[in-house]
């Protein structure tokens, strides 16, 4: 889906932009995930991915610690406002692209690094593991993949949790997945150019679908709305995984 006016729309509450395409808001501060890959990112010569970078805060936030970074979102839009809005003296280490996951490709081992931060929860379960497969693939040996999903536990979807619990202990893939989000809406319906369904996700879910892929789990959990993380907040679920392999994307050339 392509927004032709590219325009950065104004907060929606404080902190959150919505994106052009209807596909959630995109945080004004970095959660703990996204803060973990721009200190890596800052680290590795090789360049690193921000794959649904909407307005860019992960990528800008990169850039400014010194990484070089390729953003690519669906909405061409976004991508527009991004480079429109990058400072000129961080220019030369940005490069972008619209492409949608799963379908989007990148060759084999060209990041050092990709940050997906709050995508994939609006992609089917298939989708969701040719994704990952193909991100595994876009990961050099030794290279870390962040992932941040939206969880069950926040916004209208909170109405779900009960069931995603009791499809949890069943043994559900996917229990959080919504067929009709509409149902959950105030409005009742939804809106023109949502999606129709969302697959919120948790941190055990991310990690089970990362070892799938061959990725090595360094660390997984659930955080806050704000970044914290506060034990009880679970807006949101993350995971670091690592690609197993020789070679240190620190050292490796871009
Ligand atoms: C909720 S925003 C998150 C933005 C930012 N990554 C953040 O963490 O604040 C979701 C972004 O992912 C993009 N997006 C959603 N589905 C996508 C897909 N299948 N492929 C690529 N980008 C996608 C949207 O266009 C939007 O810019």
């Amino acid at each position: 889906m392509t927004s032709k006016s590219p325009q950065r729309p104004a907060p929606f509450i404080k902190g959150l932009i919505p994106t052009l395409n209807h596909r959630g808001f995109m945080s004004e501060s970095l959660d703990l995930f996204s803060r973990q890959f721009v200190s890596e990112a800052a680290n590795l010569s090789a360049e690193v991915l921000d794959m649904g970078c909407a307005y860019g805060v992960a990528t800008i936030a990169a850039l400014q610690e010194g990484a070089c970074v390729h953003a690519c979102d669906m909405d061409a839009g976004h991508v527009n406002i991004l480079v429109r809005e990058i400072p000129p003296n961080l220019r030369g280490r940005l490069s972008t692209s619209v492409g949608a996951l799963p379908d989007t490709e990148f060759p084999d081992e060209r990041f050092g690094a990709i940050l997906c931060a709050r995508v994939l929860h609006f992609l089917r379960g298939q989708e969701i593991r040719t994704s990952l497969e193909k991100m595994y693939r876009w990961l050099r040996p030794g290279g870390k993949l962040y992932l941040v999903a939206d969880t069950p536990y926040t916004g209208f979807w909170q109405a779900i949790v009960p069931e995603y619990e009791r499809k949890k202990e069943l043994g559900e893939e996917w229990p959080g997945f919504i067929d009709d989000i509409g149902a959950l809406l105030e409005s009742g319906s939804v809106p023109h150019g949502m999606l129709s369904y969302l697959n919120p996700l948790d941190a055990d879910i991310l990690a089970r679908e990362c070892h799938r892929v061959g990725l090595a789990v360094e660390e997984a959990g659930f955080f806050g709305r704000d970044g914290s993380d506060e034990t009880r907040a679970r807006h949101h679920a993350g995971v670091i995984a690592v690609k197993p392999g020789h070679g240190s994307p620190a050292s490796a050339g871009s």
